[in-house]
């Protein structure tokens, strides 16, 4: 089994963007943790950021060839991309929707997400470990 890590917009600066919000890991260490993870649960794991809407398109597209569901983490994108809501129908994989902040004790924006209503589930608030619970989730139920 495959999966694709997928973080959005500004998750690379994580280690240093609003460490009261985020947690003070970096995007480096959250990878190792899920490729860890992977090798825990006999998954291979490709760990994909970009900032750019277009680059997160490619990249859910070039999963529907490889990989056997995503775990995405779009920040901002959230909750205002159509495009990424389509790429994600499109392409017949489960994908699970992951944010490290509880975004419903946020601001009102946060609330709404163009891409659950297409998601297999969804993980918010428990910092990094929402991404390994999305994880566990995505393997157990695609075995
Ligand atoms: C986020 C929540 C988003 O609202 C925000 O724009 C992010 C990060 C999270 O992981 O909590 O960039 O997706």
């Amino acid at each position: 089994m495959k999966i694709l890590i997928l973080h959005g917009p500004n998750l690379n600066l994580l280690g240093t963007r609003e460490t009261e919000v985020y947690g003070s890991m970096t995007l480096g260490d959250i990878n190792a943790k899920l490729i860890e993870l992977g090798e825990e649960l006999g998954v291979k794991i490709k760990c994909i950021q970009s900032n750019h809407e277009g680059a997160l398109i490619d990249a859910l597209h070039d999963a529907r060839i490889w990989a056997n569901g995503v775990v995405f983490n779009p920040g901002g994108y959230t909750h205002t991309s159509i495009a990424l809501r389509d790429a994600i129908s499109a392409i017949q994989i489960p994908v699970i929707e992951v944010h490290l902040s509880n975004v419903y004790a946020r601001e009102e924006f946060r609330h709404v997400s163009m891409i659950s209503a297409v998601c297999k589930g969804k993980v918010v608030g428990f910092g990094w470990r929402s991404y390994t619970l999305g994880l566990r989730a995505l393997v157990e139920m695609s075995g």
